[in-house]
């Protein structure tokens, strides 16, 4: 099968067209046809051996948890699923080894959901990890309420678009930040608030315009980004944070409750998220849509940091 494969860690430039061995699905697995992949910043953090001493991995390497296709083989203990079915899932494993920059991935087959009908293949390549990022972040660490107020930093990316949407479906108010190009496209995805977050003294008219404090903060950015936010909590908020672990850790220690969230492969809540795809909650915007050959350009604008919505790569018809 063709693949973008790595055999070593680096820039843009190890992307390499190969062809390799198509894999067989293991017992509790099926196979997937690729017809797109998402791109996630992820992708270029593995490329570059940012994560090497933190996941295993194993050369030569296919990049890519995201994930829409059709089942095409089904390996033994599988009863849920059958050849042709439309399904869609974010692919990480233990070793990072053999992903979706692929014509075709195995997975666990607990972990992959139904494509929502009303999105195309390439669309639905984009939701499982981003989508799956926010659900689990504002839900199960965050346990965002109706009626709370939510700063999410990050709003137009990837995660933060399917956050702001995930957030006001559950009926919370929404602050988002993103510089002001893409304000519109925040309104439009339901935030309340759009916080331009160049503009000058933007901590502090943040302070003053919600004197109450947040209830919840979403951290997709880190950094000083995730220190200037701690003063914007309220007494009971959280702040929850993809890049942070240390400062969560710390901030803990102190009687803050900040939770770090790695993304978990999650079969059920992507199930959920079908379900809101197609009661047309939420949705998603595509900044590019790509050849699978064009893997080294799509790495190029997501390691810009200002990509609107996801990037996806597009395999086969
Ligand atoms: N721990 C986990 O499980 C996990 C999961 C997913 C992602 N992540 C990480 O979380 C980060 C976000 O992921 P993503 O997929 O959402 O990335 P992304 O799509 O590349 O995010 C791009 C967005 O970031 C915005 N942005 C850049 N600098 C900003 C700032 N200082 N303040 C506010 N917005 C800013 C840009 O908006 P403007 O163009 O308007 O500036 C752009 O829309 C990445 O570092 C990723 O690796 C971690």
């Amino acid at each position: 099968m063709k693949a973008v494969i790595l055999n070593e860690f680096g820039g843009r430039d190890v992307l390499k067209v190969a062809d390799l061995p198509k894999p067989e699905p293991g017992p509790g697995e099926v196979r997937i046809e690729v017809v797109a992949a998402g791109v996630n910043p992820v992708d270029w953090k593995i490329r570059e051996g940012y994560l090497k001493d933190r996941l295993p991995n194993q050369f030569p390497i296919i990049l890519g948890w995201d994930v829409a296709g059709r089942i095409d083989a089904v390996g033994t203990d599988v009863s849920a699923w059958q050849v042709g079915d439309e399904v869609y899932s974010y692919v990480r494993k233990p070793v990072i080894q053999h992903g979706a920059y692929a014509e075709y991935v195995t997975f666990d087959a607990a972990h992959i959901a139904r494509k929502p009908e009303s999105f195309s293949f390439e669309e639905a390549a984009s939701v499982p990890l981003a989508a799956l990022t926010a659900y689990q972040s504002l839900f199960d660490a965050g346990n965002l309420q109706p009626g709370e107020r939510v700063l999410i930093h990050a709003a137009a990316g990837g995660v933060g678009g399917f956050a702001v949407q995930l957030a006001r479906v559950t009926g919370a108010m929404v602050w988002g930040t993103a510089s002001e190009a893409n304000h519109v496209y925040l309104n439009e995805l339901g935030a309340d608030h759009v916080v331009d977050y160049h503009a000058v003294g933007v901590w502090d008219q943040l302070k003053e315009s919600v004197p109450d404090g947040m209830d919840l903060i979403y951290d997709c950015i880190g950094g000083d980004t995730f220190d200037q936010s701690i003063p914007l909590l309220s007494t009971q908020g959280r702040i929850v944070s993809i890049l942070e672990p240390d400062r969560c850790q710390s901030l803990m220690e102190q009687g803050t409750a900040a939770f770090y969230v790695f993304v978990e492969p999650n079969g059920e809540q992507l199930a959920k998220l079908t379900a809101l795809a197609d009661s047309g909650s939420i949705k998603t915007h595509l900044a590019a849509v790509l050849p699978l050959e064009d893997a080294a350009r799509a790495h190029e604008l997501i390691e810009s940091l200002h990509t609107r919505g996801k990037i996806v790569l597009k395999v086969r018809d």
